[in-house]
C-alpha cells in the first residue's frame, strides 16, 4: 500500500501550528529525557490530565540517573491516577539501561531508541524528531486520522501496514530544521481542529483548500476503523476491611492486569451479603458487622469492572493483609483508579 502526501502540505502547516500551538510544559525545554516522560504520559492519558502529572515527576526525577535510582513504591506513588502502570515501571526499566548500556547518554538515534524497554515506533519517532531534529514521524491516532481526511484514503487504520504506510509518507516531506515543530504541528492539527468525535473545525484548517475528505465531503467516515472487540465484563465484590483506624491492602500478582500494584481486598462474582460475611469469618477477620458500601464500574482497555463493596469491622489482623491507617495510605501505597471510588467509604 501506497499513501502520498502533497509536499505544498508541509508549509502551511507549519505557519497554523507557529500561530495556534498551545503552550504545554514539555514544550519549553524539549530534551530528550523531558519528551520521553511527556510522550510515555499522554498514552492513553488526555493532555489536561497530565500536566499536573508531568510536573511533579520532573521536579522529583529530573533526569535520567533519578529515574534509574528511585524507590519502585515511591515511583507508582507519583504515577498514581494515570492508570497503565507498566508504562511507569517501563521508564524506569530503560533508564536504568540508559544508565548501564549508554553511560548514562540518552541513545541519539531511532534503533537505539527502539532497544530501550517500553519504546515503540511512536515514542521513538516522537523523541528523535522533537527532541533530536530528526526526520522521524510519531503516527498515534491524531496523525493517522488527519493524514487519512488529507488524502481520502479509505484504509483500516487498526491495520499495522497502514501505519507503516503513513510513517514511510511523512517521511519524505519532513521539513530539514523543523522536524519537531512537524511532529507536534501534526498531533495539534488532530487535537484542534481535525477533531475525531464531531465535526471537524475544516474552516479553520491550514489544509482546506488540500483535504480531499472535506472536498469530498467525507471527513464523517474518515478515517475507517474495524469494529473492536466488545469488552470483556467481570463482576467483582470488595471488601473494604476496617480495624479501628486502620484498613486491609493487599498485593496483586505480579503479572496480569494491574500487575504487583495494591488494591483493596475482592473475590470475583457478586456475594450476597451473608456470603462476603462468611468469607471474612473465613479469612479469619472475625467480623463485627457488615454493611453495602455502594458500587462501582471501572473500564479498562479490554474489561470493564463492575463492583460491588461491603464495609466490614473486623476484630483480628491477620497478616495475609496490609493494615494501615489513612496517613500511612496516603504516603505510601498507590492505588489504581479502579478502587478509589471506595475510599470515602472506607476512610468513613
Ligand atoms: N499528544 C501526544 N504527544 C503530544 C504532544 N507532544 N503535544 C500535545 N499532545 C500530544
Amino acid at each position: 500500500m501506497r499513501i502520498e502526501i502533497p509536499a505544498e502540505a508541509v508549509c502551511p502547516l507549519l505557519a497554523w501550528y507557529e500561530a495556534n500551538r498551545r503552550s504545554l510544559p514539555w514544550r519549553e525545554e524539549p530534551t530528550p529525557y523531558r519528551v520521553w516522560i511527556s510522550e510515555i504520559m499522554l498514552q492513553q492519558t488526555r493532555v489536561e490530565a497530565v500536566k499536573p502529572y508531568y510536573e511533579r515527576f520532573l521536579r522529583e526525577l529530573p533526569d535520567v540517573a533519578s529515574l534509574a535510582a528511585v524507590d519502585d513504591g515511591r515511583l507508582l506513588k507519583l504515577w498514581e491516577g494515570l492508570g497503565y502502570y507498566s508504562r511507569a515501571r517501563n521508564l524506569k526499566k530503560a533508564a536504568q539501561r540508559i544508565v548501564s548500556d549508554f553511560g548514562g547518554r540518552f541513545p541519539a538515534s531511532r534503533r537505539e531508541l527502539l532497544s530501550l524497554p517500553g519504546i515503540g515506533d511512536y515514542t521513538a519517532g516522537a523523541i528523535a524528531s522533537i527532541a533530536l531534529s530528526l526526520p522521524e514521524p510519531a503516527v498515534d491516532g491524531n496523525v493517522l486520522r488527519v493524514i487519512m481526511r488529507l488524502t481520502g484514503c479509505r484504509e483500516d487504520v487498526s491495520r499495522p501496514a497502514v501505519k507503516l504506510a503513513v510513517a514511510d509518507a511523512l517521511r519524505l516531506i519532513y521539513p530539514a530544521g523543523r522536524c519537531g515543530d512537524f511532529t507536534q504541528a501534526l498531533m495539534e492539527l488532530g487535537a484542534l481542529v481535525c477533531l475525531p468525535n464531531g465535526e471537524p473545525l475544516c474552516d479553520n484548517c491550514p489544509w482546506r483548500e488540500l483535504c480531499r475528505a472535506r472536498r469530498e465531503e467525507s471527513t464523517g467516515e474518515i478515517p475507517v476503523k474495524s469494529p473492536k472487540k466488545p469488552r470483556r465484563e467481570d463482576a467483582l465484590t470488595v471488601f473494604l476491611l476496617r480495624n479501628g483506624d486502620s484498613a486491609a491492602f493487599r498485593r496483586r500478582p505480579k503479572s496480569g492486569l494491574l500487575a504487583g500494584m495494591w488494591e483493596l481486598p475482592n473475590v470475583g462474582g457478586t456475594l450476597s451479603e451473608p456470603a462476603a460475611f462468611a468469607l471474612a469469618q473465613e479469612w479469619g477477620l472475625a467480623p463485627r458487622s457488615i454493611a453495602p458500601a455502594g458500587e462501582g464500574t471501572h473500564i479498562f482497555t479490554h474489561r470493564q469492572w463492575n463492583m460491588t463493596a461491603f464495609r466490614i469491622e473486623c476484630e483480628a489482623v491477620p497478616d495475609t493483609f496490609r493494615w494501615v491507617d489513612r496517613a500511612g495510605f496516603e504516603a505510601e501505597l498507590a492505588l489504581p483508579s479502579a478502587f478509589r471510588c471506595f475510599l470515602d467509604a472506607l476512610w468513613r
